[in-house]
């Protein structure tokens, strides 16, 4: 598979609509309080019993941040009082000890990621003893070969806490940067160095982590296609081998802390189209392959290297080479993958104390896939992942025909088909390379969910 895009400003423009970012399908807000702690225990129950039981990847959120990045949409908790942990980390420490027991010992952990807020916030005895907690509940693997990573801010690190990370297991970092340019860290309250940001990696490098990715993102206030052109020739230099670059999703109805963004100071949306296509051709010429949905990676990538294999995944920390995993989220508003069901943690510091209290697995809300749920998110997680359909495949998994099945999804994508962003053929679809870019509104042909819904409106838009 050639691994190339076209970046075609008409079509972009023209396809630009609100729509889900496909971590999980159907999206979480179609979970509901109809399942709760019983299913969840059953779907359990039952992930243990298949006849191939599937590994495990687990999710830890660790919800606190220090101080507010105005843009953010992360589920946080924002305080200067180091204090306020420590009550949280009792009640993940007791959530861990429950979960535990309910999964067979012989589920290994291929993958487990530490997100949040901020992890780093916890002090390293916090870090070392929850890592002990999970370690004593369930089987990581010993020999370095599990993908294990844990997002770092640099303004909240010392350069002992990443050979700790390193010594406890951590073996990949995702490190936060967004912009380096001053005005407009200014503007959104972030401001990081561009030296802290090196000594993170110097030191990751030096501790031997296997891989290092950077989050960016455009279209904050006060950037430009030359302020951010410049930040990406800073990051390239420094060769990170993933580099995520986020389209600011703007919410401020949703997340408060974006009213204090001046909506003035915004590029508007011909200077964002500028700016991620510039970022493109930058990333192209350093040799950075675009593997979907905000991503790009180093040819020799694990990521790049297994959509070439066609056994890329996605689920909710974005794109994986684990696809057989059942997740587990842990901690504040994590979401769970088990089996044909998703579910999703209480949102709150004090409901998740008080589940946990009366010693509950602290399930708020969930979902159980349909048959048909099951096969489009197959169709979705193919498209997403490797760009292209193969019918007689999902046929032979599903026991459908898919041209009768989806006779009304391929009559939507023939607009699509004109213009030259997906070829229809007699057995497969192929997403081209101008449509890559455009990757979420081909797949949303196949979403139910999104043409029923009234509130389109609580996604944030495509680019
Ligand atoms: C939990 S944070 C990363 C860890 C750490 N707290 C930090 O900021 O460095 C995850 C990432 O989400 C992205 N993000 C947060 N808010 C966003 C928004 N409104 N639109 C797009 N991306 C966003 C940022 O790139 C951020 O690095
Ligand atoms: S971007 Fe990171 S540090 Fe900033 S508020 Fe969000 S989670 Fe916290």
């Amino acid at each position: 598979m050639k691994q190339t895009i076209i970046f075609n400003k008409e079509l972009i423009k023209r396809y630009n609509l609100y729509g889900p970012r496909y971590t999980s399908y159907p999206p979480a807000n179609r979970f509901d309080e109809q399942f709760g702690i019983k299913d969840y225990c059953q779907v359990v129950t039952d992930s243990n019993e298949y006849l191939l039981p599937k590994p495990l990847s687990l999710y830890i959120h660790l919800p606190f941040c220090n101080t507010v990045c105005f843009y953010c949409a992360c589920n946080k908790v924002v305080t200067a009082n180091r204090n306020r942990a420590r009550p949280y980390l009792d009640d993940l420490h007791k959530e861990i000890n429950l979960q535990g027991p309910m999964f067979d010992k012989d589920r290994p952990v291929n993958q487990l990621h530490w997100g949040g807020g901020t992890p780093t916030f916890i002090s390293h005895e916090q870090i070392t003893s929850l890592m002990n907690v999970i370690k004593s509940n369930f089987t990581l693997l010993d020999d370095d070969s599990g993908d294990y990573s844990i997002e770092i801010d640099p303004r909240e690190i010392k350069e002992e806490t990443i050979s700790l990370l390193r010594n406890i297991g951590f073996n990949r970092i995702s490190i936060g940067v967004q912009d380096f340019n001053p005005n407009v860290q200014k503007a959104v309250n972030r401001e990081q160095t561009y030296e802290k940001t090196l000594n993170v990696f110097n030191e990751a490098r030096k501790h031997g982590f296997h891989s290092i990715n950077v989050d960016l993102i455009y279209g904050l206030p006060k950037q430009s296609a030359r302020t951010f052109c410049n930040t990406i020739s800073k990051i390239v230099e420094m060769n990170p081998d993933r580099i995520a670059i986020y389209n600011y999703a703007h919410l401020p109805d949703l997340f408060k802390t974006q009213r204090q963004i001046n909506e003035d100071e915004l590029p508007g949306p011909n200077e964002k189209l500028e700016i991620l296509g510039e970022s493109i051709e930058s990333l192209k010429d350093a040799g950075y392959i675009y593997i979907g949905m905000d991503h790009f990676a180093k040819p020799d990538d694990e990521l790049a290297i297994a959509q070439r294999k066609g056994n890329l995944h996605r689920n909710f920390q974005g794109y994986s080479t684990n696809a057989n995993c059942d997740v587990i989220g842990f901690g504040v508003t994590a979401i769970s993958k088990i089996g044909n069901s998703y579910s999703q943690n209480i949102r709150t510091l004090e409901g998740y104390h008080k589940a946990l209290e009366k010693n509950n697995i602290p399930v708020m809300r969930g979902y159980k896939l349909t048959d048909d749920d099951e096969l489009r998110r197959e169709v979705i997680t193919q498209l997403i992942c490797h760009f292209q359909i193969d019918f007689h495949e999902i046929e032979d998994l599903f026991k459908i025909d898919f041209k009768e099945y989806f006779s009304k999804e391929l009559q939507i994508l023939k607009d699509m088909e004109k213009d030259e962003l997906v070829k229809v053929n007699d057995n497969n679809i192929e997403v081209l390379p101008t449509g890559r870019f455009l990757i979420r509104n081909i797949c949303s042909a196949f979403d139910v969910f999104l043409n029923r819904d009234d509130n389109v409106r609580n996604f944030s838009k495509m680019i």
